[in-house]
């Protein structure tokens, strides 16, 4: 598991947050299982980037929020439990949605985290993640700039390791599109090397030529950058 330091608490802040506008896709995605009087649990919050976004888009759903990271809980400002995927400080069948984003990749135990959602979700419950899986990586522009970030993605898993290595059933996949940042200007501006596990892949020089070919596009691009992520909903296996 990469460790969620005080310093690269603050620098997720600055390079992964993105503005609640440009996450609005991500609203209309998961609002079918985001219904009022819900439980949604924010596994590995981080700095509570959907806490927030949950928070503003469906005041009627209670989130509640586990973080690993004493640095990363404490970032967020905001209320959240300690606890990890294997080990979910909540009562058995206690929530309705767990929700995962860009988190799956950092989990060592698939199978002990599929029992430990088995368990916190009440039946009928899904499982909803937010993640580059490792054979669907076209969607993130990174690489234009960073070829050899490609490289990181080997640490990512594919879709078929986390449904069957949590034991569940795949229900609906897709890429969702995001505003990641206004202009490539401002990406460039956020850019940091610990905030991201693609980026930490890189060599120093290679960042270094990467930031290089950024600013260059950035001088002539000026429109917002769109990158895409997966949705990912799993749900209990014979569910229908
Ligand atoms: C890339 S950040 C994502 C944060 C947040 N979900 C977001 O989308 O902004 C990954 C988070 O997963 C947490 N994490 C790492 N290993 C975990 C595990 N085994 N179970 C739950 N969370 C974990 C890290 O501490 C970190 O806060």
């Amino acid at each position: 598991m990469h460790r969620y330091g005080a310093v690269e608490a603050a620098s997720y802040r600055v390079a992964r947050e993105i503005s609640l506008t440009g996450l609005s896709s991500w609203r209309d995605a998961v609002a079918p299982y985001f219904l009022p009087g819900r439980t949604v649990l924010d596994l590995g919050a981080g700095t509570g980037l959907f806490v927030r976004a949950f928070a503003e888009w469906f005041p009627d759903v209670t989130v509640v929020a586990v973080e690993p990271s004493p640095d990363m809980r404490s970032a967020s400002g905001l209320a959240m439990l300690a606890g990890d995927a294997a080990s979910i400080p909540l009562p058995d069948a206690s929530v309705d949605v767990v929700w995962m984003s860009t988190v799956v990749h950092h989990v060592p135990d698939l199978a002990a985290a599929g029992a430990e959602l088995r368990r916190v979700l009440r039946p009928g419950g899904v499982v909803v993640l937010r993640s580059l899986f490792r054979e669907r990586h076209e969607g993130i522009g990174l690489f234009r700039f960073f070829p050899a970030a490609v490289r990181g993605v080997a640490g990512f898993p594919t879709v078929a390791e986390v449904a069957d290595g949590m034991g569940f059933a795949v229900d609906r996949l897709e890429a969702v599109a995001q505003v990641t940042a206004s202009s490539l200007a401002d990406k460039a501006s956020r850019l940091r090397w610990e905030a991201d596990t693609l980026l930490r892949s890189l060599s120093a020089e290679e960042f270094a030529e990467g930031g290089d070919r950024l600013l260059r596009a950035a001088a002539v691009e000026t429109g917002p950058v769109v990158d895409h992520l997966d949705l990912l909903v799993l749900k209990t296996v014979g569910a229908v």
